[in-house]
């Protein structure tokens, strides 16, 4: 049973009788209860069958929050172009009183720890106020952020504040787009594009100012940065730091920072009343999907920003809420959805922050980045299932998993504050006060103590950092595994006996990608098809959106793409077959129509090109030669075997693995995966059939006879017998 909490009987938005019943018989998928429809007004607002119900607790979680009255809007009535009417508009922001002081701390002190609420005006303006101060006179003003979407979406916003192009005076750089010239003085960029950058310039000579933002995300290329800018901060008494946080934590920045002073902008914020479920929720999707609903029928205006852990979910949901809205037909109000996550297309992202129509409300459905990293105006309800996808990695197995998690309270507080930033909000969390309390940890572990620390390894042996147990860590990973790492880098002959750096592990670090990947490109040089390998890094790197499956469409989608695995050659030829042919029409400017009738995305392939041609612009870089060796498979397969033959696995005898769209007649025995994702259950994603004997002859240090004898008994080496879905 759904009650209203707030807003007692006024609010019904099917005040006429007619249209009451109108709306029960209709096509709707939102049911209401079997009810008596006059005890149904006189009891409740409205009664979905399936509704989630929840209890209100108007104190958020002990924290006090001051209502304070927003400041005066500046007057709109003059018309004004829209540059002045943006410069206003920073004149809002909360920062913005704090403007002078802050740079007159920028001028004292070295390193300042910056802390503020979200939509505070950090990110877009302290950059901007460094560059008014002349900061950017000597040198670039860098800006990391830990998501790609992120740094795009800000550089275009301040792009926007200037009144310049994007990619002129503002750009942003992430991995394989640099969206920079030789006039950016000041940069957007993810946390890993910077830690790269100290490949070619150790000492960030052409930067004056560095803000790494979000510090309080802790991601993994973050906290290395910590480490690295710290150290040249000692020598480069010029350059100015700030590390930027929106949560309270920041003594800890300070400490480590050499009890670095803290600059806290006081924030704005409304109460927010927080909302829980009688009795955890079975499926958050559907109870979130629920959720905005009964939002949508009996709330007055304002957006809903609902978490989700990942595009798949998204999509799903937005799928759904379109259906079940459709069916509503004008009987309510218009719901705009918008999906935002981080491989959401650049021109499909602005669509969040154009303004919601009058009479229309807005449903933004986002990962994790909506927590911090952007900001949404407008956002008044906020509905959180209270979940995330967490990497994890399993230091004893050395596999990494990417799952889906609890989120911490801290997680919990920040989705919250995020529907009163403009006006007081409501947080309808799909879990109990008890779990809340009870169930949840406090914060959420540092991506260095769950993560692979193989690439980071490998980069900072390539800064030449050998001694890593005595790194100036922030936390510490565990030994364990720093170890792995270190072992895997040793396997791949990245690193020598002694831990140094080889000159494979040289070529593989100019690589940004991660070592087993690196490593099979530097290998196709021995198997002469660097052309090939090139191109299969390049399509596995976009990620698993190449093909696509509509749901209307499903056998005409598998049999599309069962044309590129004809000869059953696995998923990683199919995915160069796939290229080759979209390749072929290079002369016709790519052709689109061939996309779509073979059910792929043409943006994926898109970007899968511009990947390709960074790689081989690298691959000049280390010396490759550009060789094709299309007549053999095999090579081009015992490349990619070079780079993952820890990702092997063996047909147990009790099963037949099976890839969920790739359903091969002939079960091979052995094969090589690209990553094994775990969700519900475990199943590989890329897969390729190799011949055991492979792995003696190119990792003859990681596998013997014995392990891959045909023994239907043995199992595999190193705790890796799985046999997958
Ligand atoms: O970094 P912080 O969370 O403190 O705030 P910000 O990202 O600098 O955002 C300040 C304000 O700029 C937001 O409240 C938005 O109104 C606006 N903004 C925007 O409209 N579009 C963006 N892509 C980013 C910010
Ligand atoms: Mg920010």
């Amino acid at each position: 049973r759904y009650r209203d909490p707030g807003a007692g009987d006024k609010m019904d938005p099917f005040a006429e009788q007619e249209e009451w019943e109108n709306y029960q018989s209709g096509k709707a998928n939102l049911k209401f209860g079997s009810k008596d429809k006059k005890q149904a007004s006189a009891d409740y607002q409205y009664v979905f069958e399936d509704g989630v119900d929840f209890i209100k607790e108007s104190i958020m979680d002990g924290v006090n929050y001051n209502a304070e009255m927003p400041s005066e809007n500046p007057d709109d009535s003059i018309a004004k172009t829209a540059f002045h009417k943006l410069q206003e508009e920073r004149k809002t922001l909360p920062i913005y009183p704090y403007r002078e002081e802050l740079l007159r701390a920028v001028q004292t002190h070295q390193v300042i720890v910056i802390v503020g609420e979200t939509g505070s005006g950090k990110t877009t303006q302290i950059p901007q106020y460094l560059h008014e101060a002349g900061y950017t006179k000597r040198g670039q003003v860098g800006c990391t952020q830990p998501r790609r979407v992120a740094a795009m979406s800000v550089a275009a916003r301040v792009s926007q504040e200037m009144g310049v192009k994007l990619g002129h005076e503002v750009g942003y750089s992430i991995r394989f787009e640099d969206c920079t010239s030789e006039k950016t003085i000041m940069k957007y960029m993810t946390d890993g594009m910077l830690l790269r950058e100290f490949l070619s310039e150790p000492d960030l000579a052409s930067y004056s100012v560095i803000m790494v933002d979000e510090a309080h995300e802790r991601t993994l290329s973050t906290d290395i940065l910590f480490g690295l800018v710290k150290d040249i901060c000692r020598f480069r008494k010029d350059l100015k730091l700030l590390i930027s946080s929106a949560t309270l934590d920041a003594l800890k920045f300070s400490d480590y920072f050499d009890s670095a002073p803290i600059f806290t902008i006081p924030g704005r914020r409304y109460p927010v009343e927080i909302h829980y479920t009688t009795a955890p929720e079975a499926d958050y999707i559907d109870a979130a999907i629920v959720t905005v609903l009964q939002i949508h029928v009996t709330q007055p205006p304002g957006d809903i920003l609902v978490f989700l852990t990942g595009q798949e979910e998204i999509e799903t949901v937005d799928e759904i809420l379109k259906h079940r809205t459709r069916g509503l037909g004008t009987k309510i109000a218009e719901l705009i959805i918008c999906p935002i996550y981080a491989n959401l297309p650049t021109e499909l992202q602005a669509k969040i922050f154009e303004p919601t129509p009058e009479g229309a409300r807005k449903v933004v459905l986002a990962t994790n980045i909506a927590e911090t990293s952007l900001t949404i105006d407008g956002i008044k309800y906020v509905v959180d299932p209270g979940f995330c996808k967490i990497k994890s990695f399993n230091p004893r197995t050395g596999m990494e998993s990417l799952l889906v998690n609890p989120i911490s309270r801290a997680s919990a507080r920040q989705r919250a504050g995020r529907s009163g930033r403009t006006g007081p909000g409501k947080c309808f969390r799909l879990y109990t006060a008890y779990n809340f309390q009870n169930d949840l940890d406090e914060n959420t572990v540092p991506e260095i103590q769950r993560t692979n620390l193989a690439n980071v390894v490998l980069t900072l042996k390539s800064l030449g950092i050998n001694d890593l147990v005595n790194f100036d860590f922030m936390d510490p990973p565990p030994s364990e595994a720093l170890l792995k790492a270190l072992e895997q880098l040793y396997a791949l002959n990245a690193l020598n006996s002694r831990g140094e750096l080889t000159k494979t592990g040289r070529r593989m670090a100019e690589f940004p990608l991660d070592p087993m990947l690196s490593k099979m490109i530097v290998a196709s040089e021995k198997y002469k098809c660097s052309e090939e390998v090139i191109s299969i890094a390049s399509m596995l790197s976009v990620g698993n959106s190449i093909f696509y499956r509509p749901k209307d469409k499903q056998v005409h989608a598998d049999n599309a793409k069962m044309n590129f695995h004809t000869g059953n050659v696995g998923d990683h030829i199919a995915l160069l077959n796939v290229y080759h042919v979209y390749n072929s029409w290079k002369e016709t400017n790519y052709s689109t129509q061939w996309c779509y009738e073979n059910y792929i995305q043409v943006r994926s392939m898109k970007r899968g090109r511009d990947i390709r041609d960074q790689l081989e612009g690298l691959l000049e870089r280390v010396e490759i030669e550009p060789t094709s060796n299309l007549s053999d498979l095999d090579a081009v397969k015992k490349a990619i075997t070079s780079g993952f033959f820890h990702h092997s696995a063996k047909l147990q005898k009790t099963g037949a693995y099976k890839t969920v769209k790739n359903p091969q007649t002939v079960l091979p025995r052995w094969v090589i995966y690209h990553e094994l994702v775990l969700t519900t259950k475990e199943y590989m994603r890329q897969v390729t059939e190799l011949k055991p004997e492979w792995l003696i002859e190119i990792a003859p240090h990681f596998y013997q006879l014995k392990d891959v004898e045909d023994a239907a008994t043995k199992k595999l080496p190193r705790g890796k017998g799985m046999a997958a879905d």
